[in-house]
């Protein structure tokens, strides 16, 4: 089987209403990302970063995943695929996908303020636990925080997403402007005779003198765009 890497980000779950971060009426449009997305805006503030988080937790109690991330989950009927998202919700879990690898953290989870990636204190919230209050402790006896990668911080997956990178056939951009590294380079790990493809309803300036077939599409139509282009291909 071929081998197929998904690299998504914010736009493949807008048709699904959540929000964007960089397009007009986005998410940094509305909250400062140094407060809401760094570890010094938490520093500075924990209740209202955990307050943010919480709401956008809640969110995906209302939220379910659209016809691109149902397709994601088909193409591993054709393909060894595995999706490298930098979405912090679960829709392509809820779509049935198998390989993800999430580079910026989970909604779902929370882990140690001192220690954010020791296994031992990252917990699965169930629904009913998804407001996060201060007060509420990790088993180190550090204050609950979302699993989420801030900026000013390690991304500890992306030795397992350029792993996968370097073994892809087929290397499908999806819904990100590209502009957060090191996601974005990702690229540079792919094998130079891979097809490489956007789906974007916008132009997204990649760097690269490499062939990228443009679906300039939103990500339902993109991806079954994809699908009909990789089955003739
Ligand atoms: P951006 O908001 O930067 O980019 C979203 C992309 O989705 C843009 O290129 C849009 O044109 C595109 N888009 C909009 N609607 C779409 C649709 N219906 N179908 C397909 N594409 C659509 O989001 P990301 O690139 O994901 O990190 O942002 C990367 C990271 O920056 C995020 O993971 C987040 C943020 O700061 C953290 O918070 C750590």
């Amino acid at each position: 089987m071929k081998k197929l890497v998904i690299l998504s980000g914010a736009g493949i779950s807008a048709e699904s209403g959540i929000s964007t971060f960089r397009d007009a009426g986005g998410l940094w449009d509305k909250y400062p990302v140094m407060q809401v997305a760094s570890i010094e805006g938490y520093e500075a503030d924990p209740e209202l970063v955990i307050n943010f988080y919480n709401e956008r937790r809640k969110q995906l109690l209302d939220v379910k995943p659209n016809q691109g991330h149902m397709l994601c989950a088909e193409l591993e009927k054709y393909f060894d695929v595995t999706v490298v998202t930098q979405n912090v919700d679960n829709l392509h879990e809820r779509a049935g996908s198998h390989n993800i690898i999430h580079l910026h953290g989970e909604l779902t989870k929370v882990c140690s303020s001192y220690n954010p990636n020791n296994p031992k204190y990252i917990k699965e919230l169930k629904p009913e636990e998804f407001e996060v209050k201060m007060g509420d402790k990790a088993g180190d006896g550090s204050q609950l925080r979302p699993f989420i990668v801030w900026f000013g911080e390690d991304v500890p997956r992306i030795a397992d997403a350029a792993y996968e990178a370097e073994k892809a056939d087929i290397f499908v951009i999806i819904g990100t402007s590209m502009n957060v590294y090191p996601a974005a380079g990702l690229l540079n790990y792919v094998p130079y005779n891979a097809e490489v493809y956007l789906i974007d309803p916008k132009d997204v300036y990649i760097d690269t003198e490499r062939k990228i077939t443009h679906i300039k599409k939103g990500a339902s139509e993109g991806m079954k765009e994809l699908m009909r282009l990789i089955a003739e291909g």
